[in-house]
């Protein structure tokens, strides 16, 4: 059978054993509905408040009533965005988030433009971070929500995200950060780093796809996402997806017992990669922090190649990676965080996501790099571009 490397951790995981383990009980034995009030449904609002708890311990929340269940990350986000900003809009209708944001929070921002809301798109420096200087200029009385995400899906910069969250409760606003590509990247305590609400996700951690979280601290006033029900508080109704929602308990409890290990592994296989791709292929550059970043995301501009075409080829040879996030990749526009770090069209279009995960070995990367620099070299030979010259890395 023909060889598959998997290098695309950062648009999804697998489902962990010890995870579906946990699950499947619920498909089959404990299949109540949570909101019965019957003995099938007590089991089942058991194992969700389980999980609820094991969210609100991972993240370090006060209690688990702060943590609502949903479909996933980009639900979140637009339950966080929308939810928080019409509830607090009498403080006025300021808002600020940044020019890299996952699609989720620009689209809901767009939205509530139309609703009146004026929203300030902070830019970034070079290596993908917001300015300090740049948030307190553009803080005023009347922001009610600054929303800054904790790591870049596209390039995995990490956000000052304790400093920016301090800075906007100086104005009185309410901080909300999308932290679905730093839930087992980072140490997340949502107290310690002055959090009002944070959207995370189970399938970037080892958990099944289509369930996520939105904390909101205590006394923070929310509209609901979702009516017709009284689940989740009244504020997200429908049948809670009891599986999904155990699976991303069990996750983002094993995410947070392991955080260190797999951060130590990951970060010595992206030395390990990144060293023989600085070796083996010329005009290649790293895009994102150079440390301020999480280990298993790396981004690189190959110059005189499409990155779609490169992608085929690795895709023939059986290797996964990616353009931009997963829910872009496919538009003919370059990415907007390549073109918000100042990439010109050209890198842009010339750059691959590479994400690592927990069960990467030096041997996939070994295969990765054998087949990278030959399909590199075999792009270059056909560019029209590598025999008119090399371009502008800078727009
Ligand atoms: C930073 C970021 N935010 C939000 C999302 C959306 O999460 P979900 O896929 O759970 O809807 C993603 C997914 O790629 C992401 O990377």
């Amino acid at each position: 059978m023909k060889k598959r490397v998997y290098c695309d951790f950062a648009a999804t995981t697998y489902v962990s054993s010890e995870v579906l383990n946990e699950m499947l009980p619920c498909f089959n034995t404990i299949f109540g509905n949570a909101s019965s009030l019957h003995g099938y449904g007590r089991d089942a609002v058991a194992l969700v408040d389980k999980a609820r708890d094991r969210v609100q311990k991972a993240i370090g929340a006060e209690k688990p009533s702060e943590v609502y269940f949903t479909s996933g990350g980009t639900e979140a986000n637009n339950w966080a965005l929308k939810g928080l900003a019409r509830a607090n809009s009498a403080k006025g209708k300021h808002i600020i988030t940044s020019a890299i944001e996952h699609d989720s929070v620009l689209e809901a921002c767009k939205q509530l433009e139309e609703e009146g809301f004026e929203v300030t798109y902070l830019p970034v420096d070079s290596k993908g971070l917001v300015s300090i200087t740049d948030l307190i200029h553009n803080l005023r009385p009347t922001t009610c929500l600054v929303s800054i995400m904790a790591v870049n899906n596209e390039i995995g910069t990490i956000q000052n995200i304790k400093t920016i969250a301090n800075l906007t409760h100086d104005y009185g606003a309410i901080f909300h950060t999308d932290a679905v590509q730093a839930l087992g990247a980072i140490k997340l305590n949502v107290k310690d780093m002055e959090i009002d609400a944070l959207s995370i996700s189970s399938h970037k951690i080892y958990g099944p796809k289509g369930v996520g979280a939105l904390y909101v601290k205590q006394g923070i006033k929310i509209d609901p996402i979702i009516a017709g029900g009284s689940q989740e508080r009244g504020l997200r109704g429908g049948t809670s997806n009891v599986p999904g929602i155990v699976g991303f308990g069990k996750a983002i409890e094993i995410a947070n017992r392991d955080l260190m290990i797999n951060q130590k592994k990951l970060k010595s296989i992206r030395l390990y990669f990144l060293n023989q791709v600085m070796e083996k292929i010329p005009y290649v550059t790293v895009n994102g922090h150079p440390y301020q970043k999480v280990q298993g995301t790396i981004n690189l501009s190959f110059e005189m190649v499409e990155a779609e075409a490169l992608l085929m080829l690795l895709d023939m040879e059986g290797i996964a990676v990616s353009t931009g996030s997963a829910c872009t990749s496919g538009s003919p526009l370059p990415s907007h965080v390549l073109k918000a770090i100042g990439l010109s069209n050209e890198f842009a279009k010339g750059s691959l996501r590479f994400s690592f995960g927990k069960s990467t070995t030096k041997a996939d990367v070994d295969y990765i790099i054998e087949k990278l620099v030959a399909s590199v070299a075999k792009l270059r030979e056909m560019s029209p571009v590598s025999k008119a010259g090399r371009r502008k890395k800078k727009a």
